[in-house]
């Protein structure tokens, strides 16, 4: 016991003396990183509200979205949108085995974000902020628009003609839509969604 104290009293002196010499080599603070400009905060303000807050103009279909997937996608997620190294993104009919392992959490038929996500918004996000990968940031607010609509279509959720803009993404309905909510649940009641594995 009092070995424990001792080696818990001396762990927080190297601690305390390992921040006291970095604190000290500065004017007071730990000399890395900078504080953003309000312009450099805007920049990285990119996220999207299920509402629509913060999309840019812009607009596209499935059509347009196809040859943009064909051309910056597809060599990843596959020309049809499954059987690639990426994952899933159209939904195959019929189903088809994942030629990939699955990865924790599953990306397979049963969860493509174009069916599953709860807000059309999300599919624009993260297309917008994450693809193509490793050209993050490339597309422009039409591509992006354009390949949304192309994923909804081709996944059954909205028409082949149909315009997304500004107005018209937030206001498709996803399928999944309700999935994520939890039905009034309060602390003390059992889980909605119990733990299936053992241990
Ligand atoms: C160089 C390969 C590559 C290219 C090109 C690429 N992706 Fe991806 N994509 C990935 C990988 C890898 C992931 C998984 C990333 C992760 O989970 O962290 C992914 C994930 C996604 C997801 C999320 C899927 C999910 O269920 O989580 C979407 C949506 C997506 N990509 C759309 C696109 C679109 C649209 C394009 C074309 C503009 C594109 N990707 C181009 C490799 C690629």
């Amino acid at each position: 016991m009092r070995f424990r104290v001792a080696l818990t009293a001396m762990i927080l002196c190297l601690c305390c003396g390992g921040l006291a010499a970095a604190q000290s080599s500065t004017d007071g603070t730990y000399g890395v990183g900078k504080t953003p400009t309000p312009e450099e905060i805007r920049a990285a303000d990119i996220t999207i509200s299920p509402d629509g807050k913060n999309l840019p103009p812009g607009k596209g279909t499935a059509k347009a979205g196809a040859a943009i997937f064909a051309q910056k996608c597809a060599a990843c997620h596959g020309e049809n949108g499954y059987g690639g190294l990426a994952p899933i993104l159209i939904k195959p009919e019929p189903p088809v085995k994942s030629s990939t392992p699955c990865l924790a959490p599953c990306i397979g038929p049963g969860s493509v974000m174009p069916l599953h996500a709860p807000y059309a918004t999300v599919i624009w996000d993260y297309i917008n902020r994450a693809m193509p990968f490793r050209q993050e940031g490339s597309l422009e607010p039409d591509e992006v628009y354009a390949l949304t609509a192309f994923l909804l279509y081709k996944n059954g959720v909205i028409k082949e003609d149909e315009v997304l803009d500004q107005t018209t993404l937030p206001e498709v309905k996803m399928p999944n839509r309700d999935g994520y909510a939890i039905p009034d649940w309060k602390p003390g009641m059992p889980r909605p969604f119990p733990n299936k594995r053992k241990g």
